[in-house]
């Protein structure tokens, strides 16, 4: 029968047998599935499992701190964080095309990771590197499984020769709603264990325009507002995904306390999907709609317009880059 204690029991035995007393590296990306992947390994071999979380400074708001302290605290992971935000947003200054974006995100992520692997590796002798590889996955790549790099959550390609690992894939046989089970077993933050699928190039895709610290941190306090308001009104799990997006490029007039503003619209981007390949625009109750809109323009002065998008997909995608 399936039950989380008996999965994990199972699990916990299957990584022991494939790992033995050797070490094991894990990249974890603020996601559910690399989380739970990674506290299943902890669960069986201890400290020789160390993590690293490439903190590319595109994440959401609260969202690095969880993975550095909840999940730490949770789990008592050993965990190396890379602060690469410079570097990525050096990386990004002034471009504005979305797949270049994604390009110059997945480049910097694999050297960062690369680095910190290595640096991993220098102290001990790393056979194997964690995936949260889920069954669809598994399913749609044909199947296969052997040594390979890092594409969950960052699309990137793949570690030089010199630095190849044994992959432990410890939910290759899991749907989502099973991995999150597990994850409350395990004892996770349920912040992380609920959480929306995020794309791996993180706000960058979500700021319309170029990337920069001033417009990550209006998107973070817009995108903050919609997520309190959406969990308030108990409806986390009623949505599939919420992109906050901020058109950086357009300004409108409005009018704000006794003076006329010029300021960014930010788009509501609520969808529900079973897969993501497919997407409808979420009927959100008209209240919450509104107090999101409200709050956002009270409380995020560049901010002085707030849309809806009511785009299916097809013909629109989910992200507007
Ligand atoms: P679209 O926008 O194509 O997105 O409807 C489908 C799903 O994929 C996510 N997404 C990404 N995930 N790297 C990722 O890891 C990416 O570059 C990327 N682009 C889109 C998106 O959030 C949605 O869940």
């Amino acid at each position: 029968t399936w039950t989380p204690s008996n999965i994990i029991d199972e699990q916990v035995a299957a990584i022991r047998a494939q790992v033995g007393d050797k070490e094991v590296i894990c990249g974890l990306s603020g996601g559910v599935d690399s989380a739970v992947a990674a506290a299943l390994v902890h669960e069986a071999v201890g400290d020789q499992l160390t993590c690293v979380f490439v903190d590319h400074g595109l994440l959401r708001a609260g969202e690095a701190e969880q993975v550095e302290k909840d999940y730490v605290a949770a789990t008592g992971i050993k965990l190396k964080v890379v602060d690469a935000a410079d570097r990525f947003l050096g990386a990004l200054a002034g471009v504005t095309d979305p797949e270049l974006k994604r390009k110059i995100i997945g480049r910097e992520f694999i050297r960062v990771f690369e680095a910190a692997a290595r640096e991993v590796a220098a102290e001990a002798d790393v056979e194997f590197l964690v995936q949260g590889t889920l069954y669809p996955d598994v399913v749609e790549s044909g199947g296969g499984t052997g040594t390979a790099n890092i594409k969950s959550h960052h699309n990137v390609g793949g570690l030089p020769e010199d630095l190849q690992f044994s992959l432990v894939e410890p939910l290759r046989t899991l749907f989502k709603d099973e991995v999150r089970t597990l994850g409350l077993a395990l004892g996770l933050p349920e912040a992380m264990i609920w959480r929306h699928p995020f794309p791996g190039p993180g706000l960058a895709i979500r700021i319309i325009g170029a990337v920069d610290r001033e417009r990550l941190a209006v998107l973070r306090a817009a995108d903050l507002i919609a997520r309190e308001e959406l969990s308030a009104a108990g409806l986390d799990r009623g949505v599939w995904q919420f992109p906050v997006v901020l058109l950086a490029d357009v300004r409108s007039v409005g009018v704000q306390g006794d003076g006329r503003t010029y300021g960014h619209p930010v788009v509501l981007r609520p969808v529900s999907s079973e897969d993501a390949m497919t997407a409808d625009w979420s009927r959100l109750p008209y209240d919450v709609v509104e107090r999101i809109s409200t709050r956002i323009t009270n409380e995020v002065p560049e901010v002085n317009r707030v849309v809806l998008d009511v785009t299916s997909k097809p013909p629109g995608t989910i992200e507007w880059e």
